[in-house]
């Protein structure tokens, strides 16, 4: 661990960055307003979606109103990355992958070319569309090296996605292919900026990434890495953003890393969380802390009430001079809040409460892990590692309680694809858990319930999103026959 830390601030040390730009007089990113008979109009115009800040967007290459049309490379690519050459994986040369942003109800076509030296997918994390669209390897043939796919769907719900690939996702996410997905909603409420951003750690030494999988703390904890990265910079590598005094701006944040759960807290502002994986909330919370899981997304309102620095900060656990073990605050992303104050009020989501839906099937999953003497750790669930026949079956519409439990140590962030769910346990007196979820932590020796609504037909996986327990087994299958 102490090592950890002293490469923390090594790599920190060496990184600096250019300085911040001046923002424009005007706050951008206000989506233009569609003209009222836009309908009606036989040459209807794409209208201009919000500009996100601190990623770089996917051109769409469709004049359509109504579809989104683009290309995506997953190629090698040489990037020095805290102050390291590495060997990455990305999306069109880029780290993190471009941003992929779209209207709800669009018709997403992506042409997909693998020119990694390995076969891949991409999947589309936490978006509801048809199960040979997922990026599921068990579903759709890994696009072989050199291989080309046309992913085609109707992206159905407004919320903050990721996209990465399914196939060695351990190594191919650590790499570098991880982006961000953005569906914006026509009842978005307007805010004078908009960011993504992508919190990981990634796991080096001085020569590059640790050798995957080599060693047993990787296995048993996941691979834990020394680095934090935001939108693949470190610490003060040219993260830092202007804003003025009562601004409001909306943060779209997702954790990336391979087993580390993150834990957020923003310095000299005021932030409430509006959004989950799901999409939008109907009524907004205030926290102190975020607990972000591995795969979850938190969209926040961020309100600028003080002029000075704002920083977000993610608490690192390491040991002080007293050998104890204490949580450090490290800063991952910095705004300069300066004058004139502009006046802004709080927003208002237009959103309508979760239908309540009677439970219609309970079942019980639990989590463990056995050392095989040939096979060494091997993750499971319900006794089984990578299920390959559906562990459940049920049908299109039902509602169905899922119990979870963990027998041993370390903690699962439960990841369901396809559908969403609400956590109605997470194991913990005090914790709130508003919204919808695809993505729920399961703690060490902790239970978890949660109601998951199972209105996307098709053959799904369920996994732990730490990716080495995934790897090392912990995956299963479930099925949703369509109803008629
Ligand atoms: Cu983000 Cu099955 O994964
Ligand atoms: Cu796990």
């Amino acid at each position: 661990m102490r090592r950890c830390l002293a490469l923390f601030v090594l790599l920190s040390a060496i990184a600096c960055g250019p300085k911040p730009s001046v923002p424009e007089a005007e706050p951008t990113g206000v989506p233009d307003e569609a003209p009222a008979d836009a309908g009606a109009d036989p040459v209807a115009e794409k209208p201009t979606l919000p500009v996100i800040e601190n990623v770089t967007t996917l051109p769409d290459e469709n004049p359509d109103p109504d579809i989104v049309e683009v290309t995506l490379t997953a190629q090698p690519s040489k990037q020095t990355v805290a102050g390291l050459a590495l060997d990455l994986y990305t999306f069109n040369g880029q780290f993190p992958g471009p941003l992929l942003q779209a209207r709800k109800g669009n018709r997403v076509i992506v042409h997909f070319k693998n020119e990694l030296p390995e076969p891949t997918t991409i999947h589309w994390h936490g978006l509801r569309i048809p199960a040979d669209m997922d990026g599921s390897p068990r579903i759709q043939s890994p696009v072989p090296a050199g291989g080309t796919f046309t992913y085609d769907f109707i992206v159905p719900d407004a919320g903050s996605f990721w996209y990465h690939p399914h196939v060695r996702a351990n190594e191919q996410i650590e790499k570098g292919l991880y982006a961000p997905f953005v569906v914006h909603s026509d009842d978005d409420p307007k805010v004078a900026r908009e960011r993504y951003l992508l919190v990981d750690d990634i796991l080096l030494d001085g020569k590059g990434f640790v050798p995957f999988l080599g060693t047993n703390h990787e296995h048993v904890r996941g691979r834990v890495g020394n680095v934090l990265l935001t939108n693949g910079s470190v610490q003060g590598e040219g993260l830092i953003a202007v804003a003025r005094v009562g601004e409001v701006e909306r943060w779209r944040v997702v954790n990336t890393a391979n087993a580390r759960t993150m834990v957020l807290s923003i310095e000299n502002a005021e932030f409430r969380v509006v959004g989950t994986d799901g999409g939008p909330l109907p009524a907004p919370y205030y926290v102190d802390k975020l607990e972000v899981a591995i795969g979850q997304r938190y969209d926040l309102e961020v309100i600028y009430t003080n002029l000075g620095e704002v920083k977000l900060l993610s608490s690192v656990l390491t040991r002080n001079a007293q050998n104890e073990v204490v949580e450090v605050p490290y800063d991952v992303f910095r705004v300069e809040v300066g004058g004139p104050s502009v006046q802004s009020d709080l927003l208002v989501w237009p959103t309508a409460p979760l239908p309540v839906r009677p439970v219609d099937a309970t079942v019980s999953m639990e989590f463990d892990v056995v050392n095989d003497p040939q096979l060494g750790i091997i993750w499971r669930v319900n006794g089984i590692s990578h299920a390959h026949a559906p562990l459940f079956t049920f049908e299109e519409g039902q509602t169905v309680r899922m119990k979870l439990k963990n027998l041993v140590g370390p903690e699962h962030p439960f990841h369901l694809h396809g559908q969403f769910f609400s956590v109605v346990d997470d194991g913990t007196p005090a914790s709130k858990q508003p919204g919808l979820r695809d993505v729920a932590l399961l703690r060490g020796l902790g239970s978890l319930e949660v109601i998951a609504y199972m209105d996307n037909p098709g053959r799904w996986m369920a996994h732990c999103h730490n990716l080495e327990h995934a790897e090392l087994g912990m995956m299963l299958e479930l099925v949703v026959t369509p109803k008629n």
